[in-house]
């Protein structure tokens, strides 16, 4: 990981050394926090957040669920992400903003924890490596089921829930994978272990729907609205294992990893990168680079002040 020079934390910066929390944090012991995976492009513009508010939307939604009040609003926390990009000079970067309960009584009621929220920032390449943009990832289907919405709802980005993926992407990397798919409790496709996935079959798009138990993706939603205006048909449909194994093309979406295709699912050949993955994939970056004027309204640029 690149460390940058600065880390905003409830309202001023501090140093990315001492950005620290005590061993006694809430967070660290039951896993009260949430959080967001943003990335900032650089474009023709300047540096531009990929669909900011509504990250910052599905945190607010993330700190509700769990009782947390945010302390700033959307907009405030929009400027501090703006502001903690261009402190640290990342014009293309990775924003991790977290919510999450500190130090303060013990005990698994919260309530009287403060909350404290930080945003930091670091440059990040493709989180699947540069190579899988184009040939694509092994994919296991995990034997960990994933979360469901009476357990812990999937709809939140919280930091304890994630030891679910941490399970799934242990599994998959210790049997030789680079990337694990979960079910659900019902036996469905939910998502990867920290993407949404996508099915091409006889030219439309199948993804499971959210109430699949997968995340609402920023991405997914994207990628939606870009296939419609390619002119494909999307399903939200129930998905199961073999429809990943006999899909003309799979692919994987996130923030982290933007348009991935898959190579193979349980070593069923789903690649290499398909051209409905490669013409999603591709509009996708000319998105975020700021270069397809018809999705301009993703693009969150820092508000400068009139001179
Ligand atoms: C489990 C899971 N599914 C899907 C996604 C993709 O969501 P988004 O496109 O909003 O980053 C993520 C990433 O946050 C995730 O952690």
């Amino acid at each position: 990981m690149q460390a940058t020079d600065k880390i905003w934390r409830n309202g001023s910066f501090v140093s990315w050394e001492d950005a620290n929390v005590h061993i006694l944090t809430h967070a660290l012991h039951y896993g009260t926090g949430v959080f967001e995976g943003i990335r900032a492009y650089d474009t023709p513009k300047g540096s531009a957040v990929f669909r900011l508010t509504d990250h910052l939307e599905r945190l607010r939604r993330s700190a509700a669920l769990y009782q947390m009040d945010l302390g700033y609003s959307v907009p405030e926390l929009a400027a501090a992400v703006h502001e903690t990009v261009g402190v640290n000079g990342v014009p293309s970067c990775y924003v991790r903003p977290i919510v999450f309960r500190g130090a303060g009584p013990m005990g698994l009621y919260p309530g009287d924890n403060p909350v404290e929220v930080a945003i930091a920032v670091w440059p990040w390449g493709a989180y699947l490596g540069e190579d899988a943009l184009e040939h694509g990832v092994r994919c296991k289907v995990s034997s960990f089921r994933r979360i469901g919405p009476n357990t812990l709802p999937p709809t939140a980005k919280a930091t304890g829930q994630y030891i679910n993926s941490v399970l799934a992407k242990l599994e998959s990397s210790r049997a030789g994978y680079d990337e694990a798919i979960l079910l659900n409790e019902e036996g469905y496709v939910a998502d990867g272990s920290g993407e949404n996935v996508f099915v091409v079959r006889g030219g439309v798009l199948y993804t499971p729907p959210t109430s699949a138990s997968c995340l609402p993706g920023i991405t997914r939603e994207t990628v939606i609205r870009i296939a419609h205006t390619l002119g494909y048909e999307v399903r939200e449909v129930n998905l199961v294992r073999t429809d990943l194994y006999f899909g003309d093309e799979v692919f994987l979406c996130g923030t982290a990893a933007e348009v991935t295709p898959v190579a193979s699912v349980d070593d069923h050949p789903t690649g290499p990168r398909g051209p409905v993955t490669k013409q999603i994939q591709e509009t996708f970056f000319a998105i975020v680079g700021g270069q397809d004027e018809r999705f301009a309204d993703l693009l969150e640029y820092p508000v400068r002040a009139a001179v």
